[in-house]
């Protein structure tokens, strides 16, 4: 097990250049196993979630050829099995697009049901609903989702909440399906919008992604295609709040700025300046920042990804935030490491964060329990007093590709050491000190 440790109370100044988007790298690789053209990739994130997905797909007969660290070339023609039941398809979430994927391509797949970060029940209920709409039957059994089709067929789907798997997943199986089939109430999110640019560079005819209607026109087969995967909204989003938390200076590049508005919007809100450019935004603080009320909606609104980021910024605000979770019900498991790091924050119904700011807060041993949660307690760690030990970093390494070395770029101190290593621990502190 690997740990972070951090010295805070540095602000962070300098440059730093977003990675491809691990949301959309994950829909975009399934997408890729159906065609039996090669497919490259450029911009794919080097991170776990998407190293796993990669072998994932190797594991189903599809060559894979890594090229430097951010290209992938794909063939799927030789696809031998349509059945992914491994550890690795159960650690992550975009593994369930090989359920659209194989399904769309062969009219059947059996993918063992996904993983992924613990933010709740997750259930999978509307990407079956759109699969069925579809023609497929689904079922699930010994631990797989099972579906299978004697052909697919367009049909207009309606889902009654948003949801970026369950629109991706259904774009799939219905990019070669008979007809013409129309998502209504489809997700909106820049992830959902990349995933149909792919597609539709291979050859699909789909219109509409990036509003709550997507049209998706049959055709009858996909071609190879070279594509470039958007930049990560979310690590974007992380340093623009650390720039801010930090009481830094940091320009973020590689960004499409349209897709951090929602952050920027509530940066500015608690007095951070953020300056945007084409394709870079600059993030400028130098006081405490002030109170504000923040409710996690589906894009265009303020994503669930960044509450707990959001959280741990207003912890040293000058006044009492709200922030409320309406996606996941259970994305607040961080708090209580924030509290030992002397935040005040009070979370009510599960649902509602109150913080109340303070002036400081103090290096402690805390421990990651997901994804962004986790990568909140190295933001805390930048803005404590002293040492702060972020445990379980495996969890952050998920979707952060080089952390800690883009962080230490930055300025902070902050070192990356295995948990048994006491004396990597010692000599970080003495070198530090
Ligand atoms: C995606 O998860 C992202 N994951 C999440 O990012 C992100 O938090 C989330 O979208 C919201 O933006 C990937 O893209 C791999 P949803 P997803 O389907 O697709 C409920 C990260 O840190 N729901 O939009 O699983 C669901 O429980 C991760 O990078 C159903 O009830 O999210 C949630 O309350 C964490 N039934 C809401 O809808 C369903 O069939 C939105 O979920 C599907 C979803």
């Amino acid at each position: 097990m690997e740990q972070y440790i951090i010295k805070g109370g540095k602000p962070l100044v300098g440059e730093v250049t977003i990675s491809g988007y691990k949301n959309a790298a994950l829909g975009i690789i399934a997408a890729a196993i159906m065609t039996e053209e090669t497919v490259k990739i450029d911009n794919v994130p080097n991170i776990s979630d998407i190293q796993i997905l990669l072998k994932v797909i190797e594991d189903l007969g599809v060559k894979v050829d890594r090229i430097g660290n951010h290209k992938v070339k794909i063939n799927a023609s030789k696809i031998n099995t349509v059945t992914a039941d491994t550890d690795s398809v159960r650690k992550i979430r975009g593994s369930y697009y090989l359920v659209g994927a194989l399904l769309g391509r062969f009219n059947k797949a059996q993918i063992a049901l996904p993983g992924g970060c613990n933010i709740g029940s997750r259930p999978i209920d509307r990407h079956i609903k759109g699969f069925e709409a579809l023609g497929s039957e689904v079922k699930i059994e010994h631990g797989l989702i099972c579906a299978s089709a004697e052909k697919l067929v367009g049909t207009s789907i309606y889902f009654d909440e948003s949801s970026v798997g369950a629109t991706i997943n259904v774009m799939l199986a219905a990019i070669m399906a008979e007809g013409q089939t129309t998502i209504e109430n489809a997700a909106k999110e820049p992830h959902v919008v990349d995933v149909a640019n792919f597609l539709n560079s291979m050859g699909a005819n789909i219109k509409g992604a990036g509003t709550d209607v997507i049209r998706i026109k049959g055709v009858s087969r996909l071609h190879g295609s070279e594509y470039t995967i958007i930049p990560d909204q979310i690590e974007a989003g992380t340093f623009m709040f650390a720039a801010a938390a930090s009481r830094g200076d940091v320009l973020i590049k590689n960004v499409i700025p349209k897709h951090l508005e929602a952050f920027t919007a509530k940066l500015l809100e608690v007095g951070v300046t953020v300056e945007e450019y084409d394709d870079a935004v600059r993030v400028v603080n130098h006081n405490r920042p002030g109170s504000t009320h923040v409710k996690t909606l589906a894009y265009p609104g303020f994503l669930t990804d960044m509450q707990p980021l959001m959280t741990t910024l207003l912890c040293l605000s000058s006044g009492t935030s709200i922030v409320t979770e309406s996606i996941f019900e259970n994305r607040f498991k961080y708090v209580d490491e924030l509290t030992k790091m002397g935040a005040s924050i009070k979370v009510v119904e599960s649902n509602t964060a109150i913080i109340t700011g303070v002036e400081r807060l103090t290096g402690a041993i805390v421990s990651a329990a997901d994804l962004r949660g986790g990568a909140a307690l190295v933001l805390a760690g930048i803005m404590a007093e002293g040492y702060t030990i972020v445990e379980n970093v495996e969890f952050i390494e998920r979707g952060y590709e080089d952390f800690e070395r883009k962080m230490q770029k930055l300025g902070a101190t902050m070192a990356k050491v295995d948990s048994n290593d006491t004396k990597a621990i010692k000599k970080f502190k003495l070198k530090v000190s």
